[in-house]
């Protein structure tokens, strides 16, 4: 059966100092705790090492937000997959709206990245999602097929299977527009099909596809009580440890 995961995305937030407290504060609150869900905290690069000797990584586990598309060598300032998983990382957001847009990141690029990644042992948290154009023009499940055939529907079964999906439509990032619970459930249930029509049902159903987008404690019990939606990608409300516990409670 497929996890349920409460994924922190902390984007360009939090001094190391700020990060390590967060982190430290969150192991805190959810130590002793039976949870329905895993958890996941996506820091930044510099951080990752200080957070995962600092907090229990099995409850816990640690992201980056990023890694090079290069395996090593002459890329300055760039991070590999390696570099990434050598900090006690286990996972790798790749594909983020934010990425692909201000930083130019294509299909291939993103291809090369995720193979890099699964390469060094690291799981995948891929994000796919509509811009409100598109929306408006009703292409939101061509744009998101598209993204997966481009990027990660080369792989085969046995690597897709550490992928985690995450549907975050450009258009509820950090806007405080959430999309409805029957407008994600909608979408993640065509993915779900997507995925299905490439790798075969069983693949799908142990498939986690998170929601991502203005997702807080107070609509999270709705988005995540939907059959298809599996978790979320938390940005702003995964920068204090009450706001990301709220959102790990509706679980
Ligand atoms: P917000 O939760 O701040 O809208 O960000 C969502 C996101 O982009 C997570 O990757």
């Amino acid at each position: 059966m497929r996890k349920n995961i409460v994924a922190g995305n902390w984007k360009m937030n939090k001094t190391l100092q700020e990060g390590l407290d967060l982190a430290k504060g969150l192991d805190a609150a959810l130590k002793g705790k039976s949870l329905n869900c895993d958890v996941v905290i996506g820091t930044p690069f510099i951080h990752l090492a200080s957070v995962a000797a600092a907090i229990d990584t099995k409850k816990i586990a640690v992201s980056a937000q990023n890694c090079a598309d290069k395996a090593s060598g002459a890329y300055t300032g760039e991070v590999s997959a390696a570099m990434v998983k050598s900090t006690g990382a286990e996972y790798v957001i790749l594909g983020h709206s934010e990425r692909r847009e201000y930083y130019h990141e294509t299909p291939e690029i993103l291809k090369e990245k995720v193979l890099l990644a699964l390469a060094n042992g690291l799981k995948v948290i891929f994000c796919i999602g509509e811009s409100l154009a598109e929306r408006e023009a009703n292409k939101q499940n061509a744009v998101c097929k598209a993204e997966l055939e481009g990027s990660v529907f080369n792989l085969s079964a046995e690597d897709f299977a550490k992928i985690t999906i995450a549907y975050e439509p450009i258009w509820a990032i950090g806007t405080g527009k959430t999309a409805t619970s029957d407008q994600a459930e909608e979408i993640h249930a065509y993915i779900r099909s997507v995925i299905a029509d490439k790798y075969g049902k069983e693949v799908a159903e142990n498939t986690s596809i998170l929601y991502g987008g203005s997702c807080k404690g107070s609509n999270a019990p709705e988005l995540f009580s939907k059959p298809n939606i599996d978790g979320g990608l938390i940005g702003g409300a995964s920068l204090n440890v009450e706001d990301f516990c709220a959102i790990i409670k509706a679980f």
